[in-house]
């Protein structure tokens, strides 16, 4: 039963660029799941303004997001947990976290834009941590690159092979449908999403006549480019997806409910169950009857009428239930959790009971931090949830001085909370807080004054890119701290940091300095450079 219950999980995101479909490809999805039962009901947690004075409105549409954080419907016997993620990049580290906690992933591609540069970043950390990847082209109504090209652009920017197994008939005007390489069905386009049982045909063959009655000329070509995948990609192999060596690909219209039924029936069948996890000390089997499970997100609300906050706990293994008692490793206290929630669409509702592969919302009072770990005793701390380079960073002024403790409070639990990194130059004296945009600054300000009654203001820096730093030759690491040291300061763990004002800069450093390496990321919890690929 509780392995069982384990095998039929499927935990998985949808990432891409915004714009390319991920909203309307989740709502499709959710409604072949029953999970909601009309168009609309998922809102977009795209972030439509982005001016400073506006990110109180921001923080509601957040807030929309954090309903929709984790959206769990059963199809085909599994229970499928979707991840939502920001679509707004100034939160692209939410996003990556979330990464941290899926088994697999869905990435949508607009096939007129073709692979965006978001896109690519969230893959980088797919390929970091071997998650398994299928793609979706989408907005196939519309006239867009040849499915060649597009290919072709995927494995070249994605740097992943790529195998289809669905094929577009045509496209934009004259979009016929698609063709299931993978069970050999034809699949006839109706615009405006009416498709009906007849518009799915079963084929023998791509010979089959079939072809050339529902599809006339355009089966030659179909026939022709069929010939040519199978010449050029071979077979489809489930363990090299597993293993995210390829890149399953399938064709559709998201808006038009076309093609997403193929995904999520093929994705049921293919997609991993939880995987395990490696944390510090050794690799955490799902179906160990021990619970464990890591905190990858926290959401506070900023709404003072409702200031709660919500961590958001991946279960890795065992059984999680209401009201017993939990150990939190880094606190080294018991804690039991009253009201866990799941979400769904715009509800949450307190769960009993919770299995690996399952994400939960514990309401917290300021026990958790993101890296966090809850076991049933067992000493360990999950690896592989990154903190990333941050792009923006500014020093931050104290503004009241009567208030300094308070600044450094908040300044410690809101960088906890992933809201942006701290870092640390001058022997203490110079407080410097980077994120990925600039969002994060009037958010963090906002709260600086709201929750710690402390203020400050952010005075803009010349860099670039921060880097944590390591050698093999610790006097060597020495040498280099000292000489650089106006470019050199410490993450909040004590790890040297350092600052570089343009990619040109770095990459003259680098060179200048063979033997002192340089990270682009860390472990959260720790602030260990470089990253564990998480996943045993
Ligand atoms: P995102 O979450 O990835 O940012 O994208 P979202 O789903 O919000 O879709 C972005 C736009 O692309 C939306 O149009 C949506 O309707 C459209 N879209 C999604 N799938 C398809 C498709 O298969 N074909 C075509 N032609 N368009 C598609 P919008 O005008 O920005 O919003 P809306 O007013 O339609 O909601």
């Amino acid at each position: 039963m509780y392995t069982e219950e384990i095998k039929r999980r499927r935990t998985f995101a949808i990432i891409s660029h915004p714009d390319a479909g991920k909203t309307t490809l989740t709502e499709k999805l959710l409604l072949f799941g029953g999970a909601i039962q009309t168009a609309g009901a998922v809102k977009s947690n795209k972030i439509k303004k982005s001016t400073a004075s506006d990110f109180m409105e921001i923080e509601k549409q957040r807030g929309i997001s954090v309903a929709t954080s984790v959206m769990n419907f059963e199809y085909n016997g599994k229970k499928i947990n979707l991840l939502d993620t920001p679509g707004h990049k100034d939160f692209a580290e939410d996003v990556y976290r979330t990464l941290t906690a899926v088994d697999s992933v869905i990435i949508v591609v607009d096939c007129v834009k073709g692979v965006e540069e978001q896109t690519e970043k969230l893959m980088e950390v797919c390929r970091m941590r071997k998650t398994p990847v299928i793609v979706f082209i989408n907005k196939l109504d519309r006239e867009g690159r040849r499915p060649f090209e597009l290919l072709d652009e995927i494995e070249d920017k994605l740097c992943i092979k790529v195998r289809p197994l669905s094929w577009p008939i045509s496209m934009g005007s004259s979009f016929k449908g698609v063709y299931n390489i993978y069970n050999k069905s034809l699949n006839l386009f109706r615009p405006g999403g009416a498709s009906i049982a007849e518009d799915v045909l079963a084929v023998d063959t791509i010979s089959d006549r079939l072809l050339d009655e529902r599809l006339g000329e355009y089966a030659f070509q179909l026939r022709e480019d069929i010939a040519l995948i199978e010449g050029v990609y071979e077979p489809f192999d489930r363990q090299r997806y597993l293993d995210a060596d390829l890149a399953p690909v399938f064709f559709g219209s998201a808006v038009n409910n076309f093609g997403v039924k193929e995904l999520l029936t093929t994705f049921t069948d293919i997609a991993p169950p939880p995987r395990s996890r490696l944390a510090d000390t050794r690799v955490i089997h799902p179906d160990e009857k021990s619970f464990s499970g890591f905190v990858f997100k926290i959401h506070a609300n900023l709404d003072p009428k409702h200031r709660d906050r919500i961590a958001f706990l991946r279960i890795c293994s065992g059984k999680f239930e209401r009201n017993k008692f939990f150990h939190h490793v880094r606190l080294g206290k018991d804690l039991k959790f009253r009201s866990p929630a799941s979400f769904l669409a715009q509800e949450k509702s307190i769960i009993e009971e919770a299995y690996p592969g399952d994400v939960i919302g514990l309401y917290d009072t300021g026990n958790f931090k993101i890296g966090d770990t809850l076991t049933e005793g067992e000493k360990i701390m999950f690896q592989g949830i990154p903190s990333f380079s941050p792009e923006v960073f500014k020093e931050v002024i104290n503004t009241d001085p009567m208030r300094s403790k308070q600044l450094e409070k908040g300044l410690l639990q809101l960088t906890d909370e992933g809201v942006a990194q701290l870092f640390i130059q001058q022997q203490g004296k110079r407080r410097i807080v980077g994120t990925v945009g600039e969002l994060q600054f009037d958010v963090i300000q906002y709260r600086l004054l709201h929750e710690y009654g402390a203020s400050c203001r952010f005075s803009p820096l010349n860099f670039s890119k921060a880097c944590w730093i390591t050698s093999h030759d610790p006097k060597k690491l020495e040498k280099f701290c000292e000489y650089r040291s106006s470019k050199l300061g410490e993450d909040k763990y004590g790890n040297p940091v350092f600052f570089s004002e343009s990619d040109w800069e770095l990459q003259r450093i680098r060179t200048d300095y063979p033997d002192i390496e340089f990270h682009f990321s860390s472990e959260i919890n720790t602030g260990a450079p470089g990253l564990k690929e998480g996943i045993g």
